[in-house]
């Protein structure tokens, strides 16, 4: 089962992405966490990419196209993987299909998370990540036990460097003009199903599985 999740900074993509992953047993691919890796981390991919990503602009397309066509290829994404985060870009969309293709495979639905645009702000600024497992968490919608520390395993929430609210502005700017014509790209397709994600996490959560399983 190939699927991509689609929609802005905030929409859910990486939080939805964790439980169909545990759902489906496959990988989530975030080219957004692959890329915070290398930046902390100072390989040349992430010395590259700090700069776009501090100011919330796309990473140029061959970096991250290269970083899928290498993820894709390992085992684990043998039956299936989630894409959270690529395609955001024609270009990448374009290249996706042909890398598919050659491999005999294809995409088996989009799924494009729809949220207005004030609570996607309320979101991020309010996002709190694990320094030590990288779960998320929010300061309202779904704060740890404790504050500032993570349920699962105890170690310090931190804030994202895009998560002021400047740079938040420029990504969902950047998400309307790169990123949602792939909507209308997968439309075409037959391929896309849009839910409602300014729910509550389960509901999103159940909303997806039935629009995944009733395209099987
Ligand atoms: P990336 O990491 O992909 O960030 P993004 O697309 O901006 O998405 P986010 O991770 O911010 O949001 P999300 O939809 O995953 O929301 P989440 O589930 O965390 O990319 C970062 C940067 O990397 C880009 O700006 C770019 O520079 C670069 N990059 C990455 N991919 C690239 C590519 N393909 N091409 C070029 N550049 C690329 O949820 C947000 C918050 O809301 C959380 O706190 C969560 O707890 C809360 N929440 C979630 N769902 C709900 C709900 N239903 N109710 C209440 N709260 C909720
Ligand atoms: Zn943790």
């Amino acid at each position: 089962m190939n699927l991509v999740l689609l929609g802005p900074p905030g929409a859910g993509k990486g939080t939805q992405a964790v439980r169909l992953a545990e759902k489906y047993s496959i990988p989530q691919v975030s080219t957004g966490d692959i890329l915070r890796k290398a930046v902390k981390e100072k390989t040349f991919l992430g010395v590259k990419a700090k700069s776009y990503m501090n100011s919330g602009k796309l990473v140029p397309d061959e970096l991250v196209v290269e970083i899928i066509k290498e993820r894709l290829v390992e085992n684990d994404c043998e039956n299936g993987f989630i894409l959270d985060g690529f395609p955001r870009t024609m270009v990448q969309a374009e290249k996706l299909d042909n890398m598919l293709h050659t491999e005999g495979k294809r995409l088996n639905k989009v799924i494009n998370i729809k949220v207005e645009d004030d609570l996607l702000i309320k979101r991020l600024t309010g996002r709190r990540i694990c320094k030590d497992c990288g779960a998320n968490y929010h300061i309202i919608f779904d704060p740890p036990t404790n504050e500032g520390m993570c349920n699962k395993c105890n170690g310090e929430l931190y804030q994202r460097d895009d998560d002021e609210e400047d740079t938040i502005i420029s990504r969902l700017d950047v998400y309307k003009k790169q990123t949602e014509p792939l909507i209308r790209y997968y439309e075409k397709q037959d391929m896309l199903a849009t839910i409602q994600g300014n729910g509550a996490m389960d509901k999103i959560f159940s909303d997806m599985c039935q629009a995944i399983e009733g395209s099987m």
